[in-house]
């Protein structure tokens, strides 16, 4: 793994103006802060794991280093480049270095196309120079790298399984060589039996192609195998950002100790020392979120301080960092 970074990201905000469930239509809008001053970094040729519960802003702020949603505040620098001020120009040479694979394999593909079309697509916007001839060797080098038979290729993404659809996802996103992938729960949708297949194919991939990844999920024993480092975020904001032996032997933040008490975690270290601490209650509405610590109203080690003081994230020993006043 190299340490040149290839991308930043500094104090990305996504806020949402939402309008009240009201049907008077001078009712005033609410902000939801669904990404709320993230910032890191992203080294070439690394995986980093983001982790946290449904609606904690995830998807969002992947679009957002996209710019397929706008971001309310914050700097994207790809590549040595600040992409702020991008034109549309510039974005679209971006996007064919930064591909994404979604969740929901099936819905991400067009019905109405081949598998080979589908896979081509990008190809064919960002390489227009290339002939019909090297696209269609392209596309059925591809679907061998992704395991998918040539004879496939004529045939429609309703004739496919989940883990099927999604390896057709991954071939779409890798045919124009990108440098950094961006994977949006790609398992989350597939039975158990499945998400390994893919999870291993993608850090094969990875390792063939010297990509970087961001692999996103909403537990910590999907990405425990592929990441490099993880990132946990809980309303908005990182709660804990750290390599990922560091994060699962002795993970700093109260709401990682809590993920991690929720699933089985086959560490030693951690079971020896494990405290049990399940999440109780639901996770508070980012239209309303609580003030001071984000997590205090359902933190166990919470104090008074922490409804009042926002725990800014700090550097602590061996690379992590995390976002509490008792880490
Ligand atoms: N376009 C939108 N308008 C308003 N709220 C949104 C929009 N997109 C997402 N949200 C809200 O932002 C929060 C974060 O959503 P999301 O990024 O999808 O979370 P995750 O991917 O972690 O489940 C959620 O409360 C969601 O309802
Ligand atoms: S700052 Fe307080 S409420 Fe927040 S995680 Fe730490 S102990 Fe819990
Ligand atoms: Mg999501």
């Amino acid at each position: 793994m190299s340490d040149a970074t290839i991308l930043s990201v500094r104090d990305m905000r996504v806020h949402f103006q939402v309008k009240a469930k009201s049907r008077l239509p001078w009712a005033p809008s609410r902000t939801l802060k669904a990404v709320d001053g993230v910032s890191f970094d992203l080294r070439a040729g690394e995986t980093l794991g983001v982790v946290g519960e449904s609606g904690c802003g995830k998807s969002t702020l992947s679009r957002a280093i996209l710019n397929l949603i706008p971001a309310t505040h914050g700097e994207i620098v790809w590549m040595g480049a600040t992409l702020t001020q991008a034109s549309a120009r510039e974005w679209h040479a971006v996007r064919a270095d930064v591909q994404m694979i979604f969740q929901d394999p099936l819905a991400s593909l067009d019905p109405r196309m081949t598998i080979g079309q589908i896979i081509a697509e990008p190809l064919m916007e960002h390489r227009p120079g290339m002939s019909r001839k090297d696209i269609d060797a392209r596309v059925r080098a591809m679907m061998a790298k992704v395991g998918l038979r040539e004879q496939m290729i004529n045939r429609y993404p309703h004739e496919f399984s989940g883990g099927q659809c999604q390896r057709i996802g991954i071939a779409r996103a890798l045919i124009v060589e990108p440098k950094l992938v961006i994977c949006d729960e790609p398992v989350s949708a597939l039975d158990v039996s499945i998400q390994a297949q893919i999870v291993n194919l993608l850090k094969a991939l990875q390792a063939e192609m010297k990509l970087s990844l961001i692999f996103i999920a909403h537990d910590l024993a999907v990405v425990r195998h592929i990441s490099d480092r993880v990132m946990v975020m809980y309303l908005g904001r990182v709660m804990e950002l750290a390599d990922k032996h560091a994060l699962y032997d002795t993970p700093r933040h109260p709401y990682t100790r809590a993920l991690l008490s929720a699933v089985p975690v086959p560490a030693p270290s951690i079971e020896r020392g494990k405290v049990v601490q399940i999440l109780s209650g639901d996770i508070p509405s980012p239209m309303n979120p609580p003030a001071g610590c984000v997590f205090h109203t359902r933190c166990p080690m919470a104090e008074a301080r922490c409804s009042q003081e926002v725990p800014e994230l700090r550097a602590l020993d061996q690379g992590s960092s995390a976002a509490c006043f008792f880490a």
